[in-house]
């Protein structure tokens, strides 16, 4: 792969007119790359993969195929925001891959966090491979590499993702396109407003690739999916509505895997509690508790108590990372 350098001397994007400078060159760049050649890109509906395909669909249109695969562990709308964004709105070629039957047929009964990481990204490649296939005469994969990743992967920090894990009969076949390599991630936002993204989408918290999955904790169920999926969308909501959206660094629910005695309407019932979790970090190797209304907290485990299916109770975790994760598993 080639060696890419951040220009040393590169102004910080932090304006429309700068994003809009990026953009050009971007532009002009794609359409020097790719001719009259066609691109392929897994757009996760995640802001760096939505930045790629708004720039791609601008530079070549429909010589550009997304495939977005949901596999059941996406958030509330999120599939639905895919769809509106880019097929209705963008008008670009998108293959909607429902795998969610697929997915978690593959994930029932497995409880072990690490495991189930390694099933939902084996099989994310697989489907992805699979549409690969189909696809003939595509000379390019774009990819939503930024510039973290590239730091990460030289330290050996982490494996930097380009084509990682693609079969090689894949992997080969490709050139790979990556627009906002040498972008921090508060730039791709930038750039993303510019080409007129949703809020929704350019704003949004950072989110697990593993998803929903390791938020629903042990072996997961189709009907905890569900309660982590309700008590998220009310949190997220509720979150909106008190100005907090975009201000606190990730807050999301999980569904632990035990019951506990309940009451509602004067009878018993014995359900899943739903944990609160909201941090702060600026890296994310530790992160702070978020102090949060205690008034909007008693709104919120209402609405969850309320609303969400197989829900009798709401806990709030209050521990930094360390000596917690962020994420339960
Ligand atoms: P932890 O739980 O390790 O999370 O404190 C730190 C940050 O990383 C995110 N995270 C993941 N992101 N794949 C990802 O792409 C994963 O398997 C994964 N696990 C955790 C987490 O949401 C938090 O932002």
């Amino acid at each position: 792969m080639e060696n890419i350098r951040r220009p040393e001397n590169m102004q910080r994007i932090n304006t429309p007119e700068l994003a809009q400078a990026f953009i050009d060159e971007q532009l002009a760049a794609l359409r020097e790359q790719i001719g009259e050649q066609k691109v392929l890109l897994a757009l996760s509906g995640g802001v760096d993969s939505s930045v790629v395909a708004a720039l791609l669909i601008q530079a070549v249109g429909k010589q550009l195929t997304c495939v977005h695969v949901n596999h059941g562990l996406l958030r509330k709308g999120e599939p639905e925001q895919v769809i509106e964004v880019f097929r209705n709105q963008m008008k670009a070629n998108l293959i909607y891959v429902d795998a969610v039957d697929r997915f978690l047929n593959k994930l029932a009964g497995v409880a072990e966090p690490e495991k189930k990481r390694h099933i939902i990204g084996e099989e994310f490649i697989d489907v992805f491979a699979e549409e690969a296939r189909k696809l003939e005469d595509v000379k390019f994969l774009a990819q939503g590499t930024i510039w973290p990743d590239i730091l990460e992967s030289d330290a050996g920090i982490k494996a930097h993702h380009n084509a990682g894990g693609l079969p090689d009969d894949i992997a080969d076949r490709f050139e790979l396109v990556e627009p906002v390599r040498v972008l921090f991630k508060d730039e791709v936002r930038v750039v993303g407003k510019q080409l007129g993204l949703p809020d929704s989408m350019v704003y949004r918290q950072p989110f697990p690739g593993p998803g929903l999955g390791v938020r629903c904790v042990g072996a997961i169920t189709r009907d905890r999916l569900e309660a982590v999926r309700e008590s998220d969308a009310i949190l997220r909501e509720e979150f909106a509505k008190n100005g907090l959206a975009g201000k606190i660094w990730q807050y999301f629910t999980i569904v632990p895997d035990f019951k506990s005695t309940g009451m509602t309407d004067g009878r018993r019932t014995y359900e899943w509690p739903v944990v609160v979790r909201a941090v702060n970090t600026v890296d994310a190797v530790t992160a702070d508790v978020a102090e949060l209304d205690f008034n909007m907290m008693a709104h919120i485990v209402d609405r969850i108590t309320h609303e969400v299916k197989g829900v009798n109770r709401v806990l709030w975790d209050l521990t930094p990372k360390p000596t917690g994760t962020i994420e339960w598993e």
